[in-house]
C-alpha cells in the first residue's frame, strides 16, 4: 500500500498518511479518529470564544454558565450548555446543584482540561478547619479532584456545622465567630495544594477587599459580584481593574431573576430600549449586547437559563460592540442593586458601593 509518514499536530506524533487514490484499510484507528476530533473541535472552538487571563497565568472564559436556582432542571441544562459550547460553569455549594453539574459533565465526555469550574465556599463552613472539607464536599459531587476557582461565597460567617441556614429556637440565624481573613488564609492552603487552581471572593466591599488584601498574601484571582447595565459600577470595576483582579458579573440580566422582589415592579433591564436598538444594529438580542457589553470590559458573565433556546442564545453574546455601543450601555446606569440580603444573613453587605 503507498503511504508515508506524516507529523500530526493533533496527535502529537508521526503516523502513517495513505497516498492519494491508493486502497488499503484505514490508517487512522476509530480511537486515534476521535482524539483528532476532539482536538480540532477544542481549537475551532477556543479560537472562536474570548477567554480573559487571570492573575495566576490561567485563562476564564468570558461567557460562563449560571447554576442558581431550578435545582432539577440543572442535569439537563448543564448538559445543553457544554454540547452547545460552554467550558465555564459557575456553582455553589448553597445552591445544592454540584452534583447535578458533575453528572452533565460526565455525561458530556467533554475532557475536565477544556473546563472551567467555579464554585463557593458557604458561610457554614469558614471556619479554617472546615474550608477543606468543604472543598472535599464539593470536589466529590463535581467527579474532580481539583476547581479552576473557589471563591468564598460572602464575608459572613455563621455557625459551625451541617445546617446551611443554622438558626436559634426562635429561628434567628446563628453568627459564627470567624473572620473572612483566617478563611481567606485557609483558601491559600488550598491554592498552593492546588486543589483550587485559584482563589477569590464574592460580595465583598471595597473596604472589606482593602482588608482583606492587606492581611493575607495571595491576590484574589477574580471578585463575583452583581454587575449589569443598571449597576455598572465603574469605580469598583477600576479598583479591580487596578489591582489586576478578574471580575465576574453575576445577574448579567440585572432583575430578570423572578427572586429579585425588589425588581418585580419596574420593567426588565431586557426591555431597556437602548440595548434593543444597539441588538438591531447588530442583529442580536438585548440579553446578547448585555453579555457582549460586560465582556467588552474585560469582565466575565455567567448568564442562568434552564430554556433550551435561551441556553444557545445567550452563548452567541460573546461578540464585539462598537466603542460608542459600549459607551451608549455605560451611560444606562441607574445604581440598583437587586441582590442584597443584609437583614437575612445578619450582616451589612456593600455598605460603600453603587446601589446600597
Ligand atoms: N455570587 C453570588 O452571590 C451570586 C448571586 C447571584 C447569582 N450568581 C451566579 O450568577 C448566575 C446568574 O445570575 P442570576 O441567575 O441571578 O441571573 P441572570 O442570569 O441575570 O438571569 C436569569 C433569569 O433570566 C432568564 N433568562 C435567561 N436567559 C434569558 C434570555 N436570553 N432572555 C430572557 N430571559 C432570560 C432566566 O430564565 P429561565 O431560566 O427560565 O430561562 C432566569 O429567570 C447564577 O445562576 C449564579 O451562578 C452568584
Amino acid at each position: 500500500m503507498a503511504s508515508r509518514l506524516h507529523w500530526d499536530p493533533a496527535l502529537g506524533r508521526t503516523r502513517q498518511l495513505r497516498e492519494a487514490g491508493s486502497r488499503g484499510p484505514p490508517i487512522l484507528s476509530s480511537r486515534e479518529n476521535a482524539v483528532i476530533h476532539r482536538k480540532l473541535m477544542s481549537i475551532r472552538w477556543s479560537s472562536r470564544t474570548t477567554q480573559f487571563k487571570l492573575n495566576t497565568g490561567a485563562d476564564i472564559p468570558a461567557l460562563g454558565f449560571g447554576t442558581w436556582q431550578d435545582k432539577e432542571a440543572q442535569e439537563d441544562a448543564v448538559t445543553i450548555a457544554l454540547a452547545t459550547g460552554y467550558r465555564h460553569i459557575d456553582t455553589a455549594r448553597v445552591y445544592g446543584t454540584e452534583a447535578a453539574v458533575g453528572a452533565a459533565i460526565k455525561k458530556s465526555g467533554v475532557p475536565r482540561s477544556e473546563l472551567f469550574i467555579t464554585t463557593k465556599l458557604w458561610n457554614n463552613s469558614h471556619h479554617p478547619d472546615d474550608v477543606e472539607p468543604a472543598l472535599d464536599a464539593s470536589l466529590k459531587d463535581l467527579g474532580t479532584d481539583y476547581v479552576d476557582l473557589y471563591l468564598m461565597h460572602w464575608p459572613v460567617a455563621w455557625a459551625r456545622g451541617e445546617q446551611l441556614r443554622p438558626k436559634d429556637e426562635n429561628g434567628k440565624l446563628i453568627l459564627g465567630d470567624t473572620d473572612y481573613i483566617d478563611t481567606y488564609k485557609a483558601m491559600e492552603k488550598l491554592y498552593k495544594s492546588g486543589k483550587a487552581k485559584a482563589i477569590g471572593v464574592s460580595n465583598f466591599s471595597r473596604a472589606e477587599m482593602v482588608r482583606l488584601m492587606q492581611n493575607t498574601r495571595v491576590v484574589p484571582a477574580a471578585h463575583q459580584l452583581e454587575l449589569h447595565p443598571w449597576l455598572s459600577q465603574p469605580a469598583f470595576d477600576n479598583f479591580h481593574r487596578n489591582r489586576n483582579i478578574h471580575v465576574t458579573q453575576y445577574s448579567p440580566f440585572g432583575n430578570s431573576n423572578p427572586v429579585y422582589t425588589k425588581g418585580q415592579e419596574m420593567p426588565k433591564l431586557l426591555d431597556d430600549p437602548t440595548l434593543k436598538k444597539i441588538g438591531e444594529k447588530h442583529g442580536k438580542t438585548p440579553a446578547q449586547v448585555a453579555l457582549a457589553w460586560g465582556i467588552a470590559h474585560g469582565r466575565s458573565v455567567i448568564p442562568k437559563s434552564k430554556t433550551k433556546e435561551r441556553i444557545q442564545a445567550n452563548l452567541e453574546g460573546d461578540f464585539k460592540l462598537d466603542e460608542d455601543d459600549v459607551k451608549k450601555i455605560d451611560e444606562m446606569n441607574k445604581r440598583l442593586r437587586f441582590n442584597d440580603p443584609s437583614q437575612n444573613f445578619r450582616w451589612e453587605f456593600y455598605s460603600d458601593l453603587d446601589g446600597k
